[in-house]
């Protein structure tokens, strides 16, 4: 940058304001109510960590229009989210150290997405295998643009209010290794802006599907919610896929990558039973019914408290939707901040004020082109 307008400060070497406490983010897209894959596979997670940091959930409404776009997918954002955020507080989440927020209705995410995307390449992007799966998932037959940029615009969702700290399930893994490389790149390039966003694991894998598919999840339909009363909650389990070659209940089963086992292991809090079902089912001494009846019962055991929370903060009328209109007033004044933060440090900034200080002292310009 040259010039002599020296009205402009140059950009600070350190971010003008750093945060109090570092800061966590992470968040899901508005498609229905949470279920026991997302509580191991992150809400667990939040939970134990969220009083440590400044925690920001974002409701990614955004990210869902990356393969769910139709009217009707969008009016259901409203339905979704809010149930999201009353699984989110019945799951352990403490709304006084909890912001919860509408991407949506954080414009400045799309700018700070646009600036970070020159700091990717498409075959960076196109080697992601979660994107490919989610085409898929989702019958697309293209890569939809959107699509490819998804982990560019959760890089901005993360970078945007300057997260140290993002817990996310498996597949969401690789997205924030692309926003710790832009975070790294967009630092050496143009000035330290972002600590670069560290990822913070679930506990456990992955849970399968209780139709033994490797992923628990709503659009494959072989999901357990948080929210499912305790007769659905035995209805699934009794229905659950479990060692196919294991004809009765005299027959020697296999514990190992047995569904049925995995979800003992995630959340029966009774472990002398757990290992005593294994032991028998491994000799071919117990039924699959005992073993479910079981894992019903632990689920339920475990599920009692979550939902004496969920009614708690249901019966509180308007309390969700305030939390979320404050949540984002708060999150889109941290964002602007950063994003006026990136336009300085970028030079951005200067480019057009100089334009304007030049404008202002020049002597009145005619402003007509010569004529012959
Ligand atoms: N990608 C997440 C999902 O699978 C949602 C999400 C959007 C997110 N932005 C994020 C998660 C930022 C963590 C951090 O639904």
């Amino acid at each position: 940058m040259s010039g002599q307008t020296l009205t402009i400060p140059p950009p600070a070497a350190t971010p003008a304001r750093r945060p109090a406490a570092p800061r966590m983010l992470t968040g899901d897209r508005p498609t229905g109510r949470l279920h026991l894959g997302h509580y191991v596979g992150s809400l667990a997670n939040r939970v134990r960590l969220h009083k440590q940091y400044e925690s920001f959930f974002i409701v990614a409404d955004l990210h869902m229009l990356t393969t769910k776009n139709s009217a009707e997918d969008i009016a259901a954002v409203r339905r979704n989210a809010t149930d999201m955020v009353l699984d989110s507080l019945a799951a352990g989440l403490d709304p006084a150290h909890s912001v919860f927020f509408l991407q949506s209705a954080v414009p400045e995410v799309a700018e700070i997405s646009l600036l970070l995307s020159s700091l990717v390449t498409v075959p960076r992007l196109e080697r992601i295998p979660s994107l490919k799966e989610m085409a898929r998932d989702a019958g697309k037959r293209e890569m939809p643009f959107a699509l490819l940029g998804y982990p560019v615009l959760q890089a901005a969702d993360i970078l945007s209010v300057k997260a140290a700290a993002v817990p996310v399930g498996r597949d969401n893994a690789a997205h924030v290794e692309v926003a710790r490389e832009i975070a790294r790149r967009f630092n050496r390039r143009y000035g330290p802006v972002f600590p670069v966003p560290a990822l913070v694991h679930g506990d456990v894998p992955s849970l399968p599907g209780t139709d033994g598919q490797a992923k628990m999840s709503k659009s494959l339909g072989n999901a357990i919610y948080l929210a499912d009363p305790p007769d659905e909650v035995r209805r699934k389990v009794l229905r659950m896929y479990t060692d196919p070659a294991r004809t009765g209940p005299g027959v020697p089963g296999t514990v190992d990558g047995n569904p049925v086992f995995a979800y003992h292991a995630a959340f029966n809090d009774r472990p002398a039973e757990v290992a005593d079902l294994a032991e028998r089912y491994l000799s071919g001494q117990v039924g699959d019914v005992e073993v479910k009846e079981k894992l019903a019962a632990a689920i339920n055991r475990f599920l009692a408290p979550i939902q004496e929370r969920r009614a708690y903060f249901q019966a509180q009328d308007g309390l969700i939707d305030q939390l979320i209109v404050t949540g984002t007033m708060r999150t889109r004044r941290e964002v602007q901040r950063t994003l006026t933060d990136m336009r300085n440090t970028m030079g951005l900034t200067a480019i057009f004020t100089e334009f304007q200080n030049h404008a202002r002292h020049a002597p009145r310009a005619e402003g007509a082109p010569p004529t012959d």
